[in-house]
């Protein structure tokens, strides 16, 4: 009876972790590390494009975190308003979102009348489906924190040392550019980790794609630099700072972003631009995800 009744309470008190594409490797490698089970939630299609979604396992008076990278962000969006809201009529206890890639976030401001701000209302949409959000390095620029867009717990978390230990292992004695100064950000947090030299350039978005940038000053000649920024997604941002870091002589140019999306190709284009390497974190899986930001989320859930 007291051996039903610990079972019962040790029941109570459990965590599962759930991993959904495109992040079920990181949720694995976050169970491990917290110490609780996983359980892959496995999405499937109804021929006219419906989803169907079924919890493995029951998941009565637990905590689920849910692990799901926002990459093809309008699916993943509806695949987890499902799931958050089911796990609440299903008992769940509490429901964590770890979003390591938190889409919709660069739409701050309405730019022209009647414009979406995506980031705020997406905020409100989580809200209504979990009840707290744990994210990596979101694109925050004219809105600071995410507790002016959130009104649940949202928990925001850098990268920026496990970059910075990256930079120091494999790229020595680099200076350290971020593209423009929304990039700065990280680009100032990472140079200071190293104590080397950042620049931060300046770009004006014309377009969805295109972008100019402009580089005054840029003094590494014969120096190795890494290009550092939050998200590459057409790698347009990237492909233009290699061509000034080109003109002003660099020796060697890398280049690490947080997310990345890499559409359009852009990973091969940024190679042809001239980039010796290209590395991410696997807040986004890809071949060259190579910072793994596992023991960060771990260590941030409660
Ligand atoms: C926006 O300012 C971000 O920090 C990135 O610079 C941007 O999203 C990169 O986009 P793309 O790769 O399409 O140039």
């Amino acid at each position: 009876m007291q051996n039903k009744r610990l079972r019962e309470r040790d029941d109570m008190s459990s965590k599962i972790v759930f991993g959904l594409t495109p992040s079920e490797k990181l949720a694995r490698s976050i169970a491990k590390k917290i110490r609780c089970s996983y359980k892959t939630i496995k999405t499937s299609k109804f021929p006219d494009g419906e989803f169907h979604i079924r919890f493995p396992i029951s998941v009565r008076n637990k905590e689920l975190i849910i692990v799901q990278s926002f990459v093809d962000p309008n699916e993943k969006i509806v695949e987890l308003l499902f799931i958050g809201n089911t796990a609440k009529e299903l008992g769940a206890r509490k429901v964590t979102l770890v979003a390591p890639y938190l889409a919709y976030m660069r739409s701050d401001r309405r730019f022209h009348k009647g414009e979406v701000v995506s980031s705020r209302v997406l905020a409100r949409v989580l809200g209504s489906c979990v009840d707290e959000v744990l994210t990596i390095d979101p694109h925050l620029h004219r809105i600071k924190k995410l507790s002016e867009i959130f009104s649940i717990r949202a928990k925001k978390l850098t990268s920026v040392k496990l970059i910075a230990t990256f930079i120091k292992k494999h790229y020595k004695r680099s200076i350290i550019i971020g593209p423009d100064e929304e990039s700065f950000q990280w680009a100032r947090a990472v140079a200071k980790e190293l104590k080397t030299k950042a620049y931060v350039l300046k770009k004006k978005r014309i377009g969805s794609r295109a972008v100019v940038i402009k580089a005054d000053d840029l003094k590494i000649k014969n120096q190795v630099v890494v290009i550092v920024d939050d998200i590459i997604s057409t790698g347009n941002t990237m492909i233009e700072t290699i061509k000034d870091a080109k003109k002003a002589k660099a020796k060697r140019i890398y280049c690490i972003c947080i997310h990345g999306l890499f559409v359009e190709n852009a990973y091969k284009r940024i190679k042809d631009a001239g980039a010796k390497e290209i590395v991410t974190t696997n807040t986004i899986p890809n071949k060259n995800s190579l910072i793994d930001v596992s023991s960060l989320i771990a260590g941030a859930i409660k």
